[in-house]
């Protein structure tokens, strides 16, 4: 019989809000922040072996040793599982790497998530979520499965939010600058006091803008504080968020540490229609559109590798 395994589909995510409210003495900041998953997803294969980790990936540029998000994973949870085990993973990379779309984190959040499937379901969602947290910030939200999710403390107290009533669309744009998350921080921290007011968007009335699904009303409320500290590390940042809005966006931002901006649209033909002006005008970029990925209105686990429901898996042994 072959060996049990399991795809997956670590969705995207970008923030709608990101508010930075202090710093802890742990170096971390506290954060208020508003996520949303996306259709845009890697693929993880997973199969349970007898022993040993290991990891595959499409993309060169990515570690595939302990330095990747996957393995460290896979440890943690065998760990905190208290059994014998491996995994053989093979990754296929579809999300930009260190371009503020939480590709590494999901990765890792499905890793444990399916991982703990393989295996019997050892751990519960809690702690889960625990093991998440100590991976990164933005991996307990991944954890969670939620649609549209607020995240405090570092981002990893995840309170899920009202899914929108129909999908938002973004087209995102990618001009390829790989940016260290610590880096933007520590901008952050220099630019001082400047920097530190919060935005003087609305987070509730935006969690409800959501929720309605209006792309208008919802671009009028889009806010990242660490915008000023990533233009002043990479002025270039200004011409990302400037082609988009020139291009017909209805609202434009930076998704957490970036590069990657996101520009939100009416509906699909207004997406791919922004997204064909920024083509034209930066050939270079990586230019995609996506959608929030909302659960799909049949059971997921029917949909394997439907690439509009990224969340959906299937088991095969
Ligand atoms: O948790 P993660 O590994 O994603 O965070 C990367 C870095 O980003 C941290 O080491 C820290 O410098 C910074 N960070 C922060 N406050 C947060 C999240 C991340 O200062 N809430």
């Amino acid at each position: 019989m072959a060996s049990p395994s399991l795809t997956l589909h670590p969705p995207a995510k970008v923030n709608l809000y990101l508010a930075v409210l202090g710093r802890r003495p742990d170096g971390y900041h506290t954060l208020e922040t508003l996520y949303e998953r996306l259709d845009l997803a890697d693929e993880l294969c997973l199969t349970r072996t007898a022993a040993g980790l290991s990891l595959r990936c499409d993309d060169p540029a990515m570690p595939t040793d302990d330095r990747n998000l996957v393995i460290k994973a896979a440890k943690a949870f065998f760990q905190a599982a208290g059994i014998s085990g491996g995994m053989e993973a093979v990754l296929t990379k579809r999300i930009p790497a260190a371009g503020g779309l939480g590709g590494g984190s999901s990765d890792a959040a499905s890793a444990l998530l399916g991982l703990n499937t393989l295996y019997g379901a050892p751990l519960d969602r809690a702690r889960l979520m625990v093991l998440g947290a100590q991976l990164g910030a933005d991996v307990p939200f991944f954890v969670s499965e939620a649609v549209v999710g607020w995240g405090r403390g570092r981002g990893d107290i995840i309170t899920p939010a009202a899914p929108p009533a129909k999908p938002l669309w973004h087209v995102l744009v990618n001009p390829g600058v790989p940016v260290p998350t610590p880096a933007i921080y520590a901008q952050y921290d220099r630019l001082g006091a400047a920097a530190l007011t919060p935005p003087r968007a609305d987070g509730t009335l935006l969690g409800r803008l959501v929720q309605v699904g209006d792309p208008a009303a919802v671009a009028g409320q889009l806010a990242n504080a660490l915008e000023p500290a990533i233009e002043a590390s990479y002025p270039a940042a200004r011409s990302w968020k400037a082609v988009l809005s020139e291009a017909g966006a209805l609202g434009v931002l930076i998704s957490g540490s970036g590069s990657t901006t996101y520009g939100l649209a009416t509906d699909e033909t207004h997406a791919r229609a922004i997204a064909a002006r920024v083509r034209q005008r930066q050939p270079d970029w990586t230019v995609l559109t996506a959608r929030t990925a909302l659960p799909p209105p049949a059971q997921a686990s029917e949909v394997r590798g439907d690439k509009h429901h990224p969340s959906s898996s299937a088991m095969r042994s």
